[in-house]
Order: structure tokens, then C-alpha cells, then sequence
């Protein structure tokens, strides 16, 4: 784990931040975007994603521990990438660590790199480069108040089909229950972690079998998770037609009226 040293508090000083954690993930190879880089080192407005998120997450109130999981050969890349972001004082400790083969345990490697400090931790995919600080703000302030795992979820507008692999529609599905899930999603540090080590102990995971989120990690270990209301800036980059609406959606946040 590299840290970005001029931001560490001075030695002995009161670490006022240090019961928030969170881990940006952000070293998938982005290969469905095509990008040729990944997917965290793209730009959106002249930002990489990793800049865009880091600047958010380094601006919220009370401060805390970010760890920022990048692939291994890029740790330096985004060293010098956030160091420009980073307001200065002693509020935010930034540090940047390895990632694994699959998201799970590249959160598993963030956690691990976490401050022992930080009690509740935030989980954000640094793919959704536009999540607002009172989105942050509002999972942190659920997971507080109630203790539990929280996730930020937005109700589907569009009609749903179950549809076979030649294309054929069987059926249309009841929508009411259905949300569409986003990050950042908040955990207890310890329920977040218990859930990480029993996966990771549990042997390779195959294909569909990987959990996308950490909300399942939690669930498979028995936990309980509970919803608030998400935000539709936290949509994350997937293809080239989500960059465009993403430049879209940051331009309209700078006044930009295209
Ligand atoms: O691939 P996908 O877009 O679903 O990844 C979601 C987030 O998880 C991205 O921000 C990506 O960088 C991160 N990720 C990771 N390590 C992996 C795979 C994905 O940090 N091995």
C-alpha cells in the first residue's frame, strides 16, 4: 500500500476522521467500454474517473480513510493522478493499493488496507464517477442510524422482460418490487469484512456465481441489507453510450447548456 504523504496527519495529532472508511474500486479492466486503459483512468470532462470520485470523496465533511484499489502496475499512475485533488489539511488520508482478479476481492484488499480505525465503510465503484457527496452522505448517515448494511437503490421506470437466449420474450416480470441498485453502498466495517473473509475462504468462485456487489457478499453470509433512495448521477460507465450521457449529465452540473 502506497500513501500520498503530504495529506497524513501530523504524528500524535487527533485523527477527528478516522470512523469513515471507504474503498473506490477501481481496477477492472473496463474491457466491455473498449477504452484500451482501464476503465478508471478514462476521462469524463478532462477528469479521469479516479480524480472525478477522489475529489467528492476527499471534499465530504468530517473526513476519514480513502483506500483507492487500482491494477498493480497503474498504483503510481494514480498516485500522482489524486495528489492533484486532494484539498489540502489533514482531513482525508488518501493511500492506494493493488486490486485482484475480480471486484470482490479487489474490496477485500481495500478493506484490508483500511485504517483499523474506520467503523463504517463506504464501498463506491469508482465507475459511477458523478455519485454526489449527499449520496455519500446519505448511506453513511442509514448505516449509522440503523447499524445495518445500506445500499442506495432507484425504482425501474422501463417495462421488464424475461427473455430467453434466441430472443424470444416469455413473459414480462412485475416491476414494483424490482430497484435498480447503485454505489456507494455502506457497511459496519465488521459485518462488510466477516462477509469478505468467509467468500474469500470459501475457494474460487466461477463465472455467474461472482457476487457484483457487496450487498450480496453480505447477504450470502446471512446478513441484512436496507435501501435508500439512490440518485440518477451515481450511473456508472459501462460502454460508450453511458460516456456520452455522463458527459452529458456534468456538463448540465456546470452550467453547461450544450
Ligand atoms: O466491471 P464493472 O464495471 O462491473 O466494475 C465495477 C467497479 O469495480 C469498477 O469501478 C471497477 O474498476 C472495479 N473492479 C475492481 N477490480 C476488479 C473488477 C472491477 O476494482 N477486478
Amino acid at each position: 500500500m502506497i500513501r500520498v504523504p503530504e495529506h497524513e496527519p501530523p504524528a500524535g495529532a487527533p485523527h477527528s476522521l478516522s470512523s469513515l472508511g471507504v474503498v473506490l474500486v477501481a481496477a477492472g479492466r473496463g474491457e466491455r467500454l473498449g477504452a484500451g486503459i482501464p476503465k478508471a483512468f478514462v476521462e469524463l470532462g478532462g477528469r479521469t474517473l479516479i480524480e472525478h470520485c477522489t475529489s467528492i470523496v476527499t471534499g465530504l465533511p468530517g473526513g476519514g480513510h480513502l483506500v483507492i484499489v487500482v491494477p498493480e502496475a497503474s498504483a503510481s499512475e494514480a498516485l500522482g493522478l489524486v495528489s492533484h485533488v486532494i484539498p489540502s489539511g489533514p482531513s482525508w488520508e488518501v493511500s492506494v493499493t493493488p486490486g485482484g482478479r475480480e471486484r470482490h476481492e479487489s474490496v477485500r484488499f481495500g478493506l484490508e488496507a483500511l485504517h483499523p480505525q474506520a467503523d463504517i465503510v463506504l464501498v463506491h465503484d469508482a465507475a459511477r464517477p458523478l455519485a454526489p457527496a449527499e449520496l455519500f452522505e446519505r448511506v453513511a448517515a442509514e448505516v449509522r442510524h440503523t447499524g445495518a448494511s445500506v445500499i442506495p437503490a432507484l425504482a425501474v421506470a422501463d417495462t421488464l422482460k424475461h427473455v430467453a437466449a434466441d430472443g424470444v420474450v416469455h413473459e414480462t416480470v412485475d416491476r414494483a418490487p424490482l430497484v435498480a441498485v447503485q454505489t456507494p453502498q455502506g457497511f459496519p466495517r465488521e459485518q462488510l469484512a466477516a462477509a469478505h473473509d468467509r467468500l474469500g475462504s470459501a475457494g474460487a468462485i466461477e463465472g455467474e456465481d461472482q457476487p457484483t456487489d457487496d450487498a450480496e457478499v453480505v447477504q450470502r453470509a446471512g446478513g441484512t441489507v436496507r435501501t435508500v433512495p439512490g440518485d440518477i448521477l451515481a450511473h456508472k460507465l459501462t460502454t460508450s453510450g453511458d460516456l456520452a450521457l455522463l458527459e452529458a449529465l456534468l456538463a448540465s452540473q456546470n452550467g453547461d447548456p450544450r
